[in-house]
Formats: structure tokens, C-alpha cells, sequence
């Protein structure tokens, strides 16, 4: 039986619910729901914005009245700034996810450092870290003379009470899971208590004009709450990203009410913090020395910015009765899409053959573009053929093994001239502008043959 006040809260996906079940109705995880004690009903969290509404009567204006563009504070770090759409926007939440050790401390205090030199008033408050180790921390990465005010605090109610005695242009909480408020019974990192500290924290922000970014763990087991259940509280989400074992890091907006979603930022970790990558392409590829077979560089486009990276395959003999398939930074279902278009369309037999493909430099590539460069890598491989060294490959595979045209094809040929490629293999489409050879295919059969005779005039 539900004791008065005890409700039961999913820690993955935020839910809350009066009864407990093993599986989340919401999000159908399995033993997520943890019993929580609110002082309020859950749904009363926030006070009513109606009741302030009707006593002053409710406002319209039209679409087409004059709105100022949000004023911006650039934080110096460019990579960062541009994810949150030119800056961070003062009164506004940002929410900061990722993995645990990925670097979000890191990327923070150097963003606070960088700002502060530049005269904005920062506060870096560390829940995690002991005043001593973020200083040293500073120390190391060359960042000790940036007047940033640190404090080590996790309640909640000393960290409000600091704040509106102090004004702040931007203030990192460092995590929202370390928090604990005494309005609430349940435990640090519960869903009610990173609600309730996520909450305070973004009227806080609207109302001082303070923006303050808030750090959040991902978590894959449901012990403490993810970052998930205060999404929609705040005004931007952002993701820091990075495959083990390399040093890149790439930082994604997942929502922004101020700006758009898809620009990444991409940074290195090193010893001394991280370093901005200001050209991702020049990262990701293998410019020096010549390519392999089963190479082919992709002209992508991550948010606004054309991304070259190579795509590396592995066709082999396979030695067990079922082969393999393996890959890393692109999706599999799209691998076997490809694979199934290169068996039925275009001839190759790889049914009974193990396939690696791997993006290299550990970046992760969505866009369906990329069809085209998988494809003749794994064509490349499997024919024992090397693309030329200074082609491009981009395009989009339909199941009837067409190469379709793909957006800002022009902007994809641009960069790839400007780091000395001449060539390009895509959709019969694209205009080289008398830059680029291109190499138009209409069909994957078409590129596939030109792989396989290298054909390339
Ligand atoms: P951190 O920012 O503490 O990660 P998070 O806050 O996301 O948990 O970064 C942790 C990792 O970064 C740690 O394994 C050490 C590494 N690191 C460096 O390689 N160089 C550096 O200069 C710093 C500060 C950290
Ligand atoms: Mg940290």
C-alpha cells in the first residue's frame, strides 16, 4: 500500500507513479521505479503561471511585432559558443550531459575561465570536486589567473542564498546529481530532488538574468536519475560525446530554444585540457601517405560545417559458418541496407564474408550521405582496389541501388578543394564548378565497376 505523500518515481525516464510495478509504464525499463517521499503532489511543482496571468489580464502581441535577438555572451571558447547558437544567452538553463569522465568539468571550467577573462562575472560551484582539486585542476590547464569565484557546495539552499546575494553573468553547477534541497526527504541524484534542484535553479536564472549551465551524468543504470527528467525545464541540451580511447570530444546540441541543434563542436583532450579543433576535417583524415584499399573519404556536413572523414572497410573471408559483421561510428541496419544493395544490385558476393567498417577518428556519422562512401569502401575492399587519393565520395543509396542527390552538395565539394582533393565520386548531380572532377553515378552498379577497373580517366 502507497503510504500518504509516497509516490514512485522512474529514475531513467522521470514518470512519476502512485502504484510501484517492476517495469515503467512509461518507458518500459525494468526495476526503475524507487519510491519517493514528495512534499507536494507531483504536477504542483511549479507554481501557476495562469493565476499571475489572469490577474494582469493576458497580453497578445503578433508574430510579425519587432522581437530583439537574446543578447549573448561569447565565452571566448568558439566551439562551445557555437553550439549554443552564438553564445549563452543570460537567464537561460543549459543542460550539459554526458558519460562520466568525458570531460564535461573539464570543458566547463575552461569555459568559465575563458569568460571570466573576458570580463563576464563566472562562478564555478563543484558538488563533486573540493575546492583545492578544481584550482589545481585550473593550474594545470594554464587557466589560474582567470578571475572565476569557486565553491565547493552541495545544498541547494546555500547555493540559491549565494547566488541572489552575489551577481553572476554565468555560473556552472557541477552536477545537478550532487544537489540535495531540505524541502525534500528523498535521497542526492533521486528524481525528485534533481527536479526540484533543477527547477529552483532555472527560476533562479530567469529571474537574476544569471545563465547557468548545469552538469549532468549519464547514467545506463537507474541509480541515480539521468539527465533526461529535467530536459524540458531547460532551455538548451547539449551533449559531450567521445568514443574511449580517443582523444576527440565532440560537443552536440540536442535541443536549444535559442539556436539549432545540429552544429557540433569538436575539441581534443590533452594534458593540458581541451584544445579547440577549428578544422575537424584535417582530424579526421589520414592525409599523409597513401590510401588503402577499402579507404574512401566521405564529404560530410555536421551542422553547418562540411566534415571530411575517411571510412575504412574490411571485406574477408569468413572462417565460421556465420560471418561477421562489425562497425563502429555508423548505424548497422544502414550497413546491411548497403551490403544488401551491393549483393543484389551490383553483383558482389559478400554474403559469406566477414565485413568491418569503421569511421575513423571515432566520429559518429548519421547522415544518410554517407550510403555512398560506405559503399565504395566496402567495394574497394572487396575488389582489392584503391580509390584515387584525392577523391571524395558522398550520396544516398535507395533500395533499388540509385545514388541519390544529397543537400549542399556544393558546400561538400568546396571543402574537400580546399585540403587538396580534385575529385569527387557522388550523385550525377553535382557540378564541380571546374574545381573538382566529378564522377557522377546514377547508379551504385556504376561506381562500383569504376572501383573495380579503376576507371577514373
Ligand atoms: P572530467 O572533466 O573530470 O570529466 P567529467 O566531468 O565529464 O566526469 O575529465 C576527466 C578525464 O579527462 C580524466 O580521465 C582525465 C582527463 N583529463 C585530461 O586528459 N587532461 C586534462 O587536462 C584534464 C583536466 C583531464
Ligand atoms: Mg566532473
Amino acid at each position: 500500500m502507497a503510504r500518504d505523500g509516497a509516490v514512485y518515481a522512474c529514475q531513467s525516464c522521470g514518470a512519476v507513479q502512485t502504484k510501484w510495478a517492476g517495469q515503467c509504464p512509461a518507458c518500459a525499463g525494468w526495476n526503475t521505479l524507487v519510491e519517493e517521499l514528495q512534499s507536494r503532489p507531483p504536477g504542483a511543482l511549479a507554481p501557476s503561471s495562469s493565476k499571475v496571468a489572469r490577474a494582469r489580464g493576458l497580453a497578445f502581441e503578433g508574430l510579425e511585432d519587432e522581437t530583439q535577438a537574446p543578447p549573448r555572451i561569447a565565452t571566448g571558447v568558439d566551439e562551445f559558443d557555437r553550439v549554443c547558437g552564438g553564445g549563452v544567452v543570460p537567464g537561460s538553463a543549459i543542460l550539459l550531459g554526458g558519460d562520466p569522465g568525458v570531460g564535461k568539468s573539464t570543458l566547463l571550467l575552461q569555459v568559465a575561465a575563458e569568460a571570466a577573462r573576458r570580463g563576464a562575472r563566472c562562478a564555478y560551484i563543484s558538488g563533486e570536486e573540493a575546492v583545492e582539486q578544481v584550482r589545481s585542476r585550473a593550474q594545470r590547464m594554464g587557466l589560474a589567473d582567470a578571475p572565476v569565484k569557486l565553491a565547493a557546495e552541495t545544498a541547494l539552499r546555500a547555493i540559491v542564498d549565494g547566488l541572489k546575494r552575489e551577481p553572476f553573468d554565468l555560473v556552472v553547477i557541477d552536477s545537478i546529481q550532487t544537489l540535495w534541497s531540505d524541502a525534500h526527504e528523498a535521497g542526492p541524484g533521486s528524481v525528485t530532488q534533481v527536479r526540484a534542484a533543477a527547477g529552483e535553479l532555472v527560476r533562479l536564472a530567469k529571474s537574476r538574468g544569471v545563465a547557468i549551465v548545469l552538469v549532468g551524468h549519464v547514467t545506463k543504470e537507474g541509480t541515480i536519475a539521468g539527465p533526461r527528467v529535467i530536459e524540458h525545464m531547460v532551455d538548451a541540451v547539449l551533449a559531450f560525446e567521445g568514443e574511449r580511447g580517443y582523444p576527440f570530444r565532440i560537443l552536440r546540441g540536442a535541443k536549444n530554444r535559442f539556436g539549432a541543434t545540429d552544429e557540433i563542436g569538436v575539441f581534443e583532450m590533452g594534458d593540458a585540457g581541451l584544445r579547440e579543433v577549428k578544422n575537424p576535417s584535417a582530424l579526421f583524415l589520414n592525409t599523409s601517405g597513401e590510401r588503402a584499399a577499402g579507404a574512401a573519404v566521405f564529404a560530410g556536413i555536421e551542422g553547418s560545417r562540411p566534415v571530411l572523414v575517411e571510412f575504412q572497410a574490411l571485406v574477408a573471408p569468413s572462417a565460421y559458418g556465420t560471418p561477421r559483421r562489425a562497425v563502429v561510428g555508423w548505424d548497422s541496419g544502414r550497413l546491411a541496407m548497403v551490403l544488401a544493395v551491393l549483393e543484389a544490385r551490383c553483383g558482389l558476393s559478400l554474403g559469406d564474408r566477414d565485413v568491418y567498417l569503421n569511421v575513423a577518428g571515432g566520429l559518429r556519422i548519421t547522415e544518410p550521405a554517407a550510403d555512398l562512401a560506405a559503399a565504395a569502401a566496402l567495394a574497394s575492399s572487396a575488389l582489392d582496389q584503391t580509390l584515387p587519393q584525392d577523391c571524395v565520395v558522398f550520396g544516398e543509396i535507395s533500395l533499388s541501388g540509385e545514388v541519390r542527390a544529397v543537400s549542399r552538395m556544393d558546400s561538400r565539394l568546396k571543402e574537400a578543394a580546399k585540403l587538396g582533393f580534385r575529385r569527387a565520386l557522388g550523385p550525377a548531380e553535382m557540378d564541380g564548378g571546374g574545381v573538382m572532377r566529378t564522377t557522377g553515378a546514377g547508379r551504385l552498379a556504376d561506381a562500383v565497376r569504376r572501383i573495380g577497373e579503376a576507371a577514373w580517366d
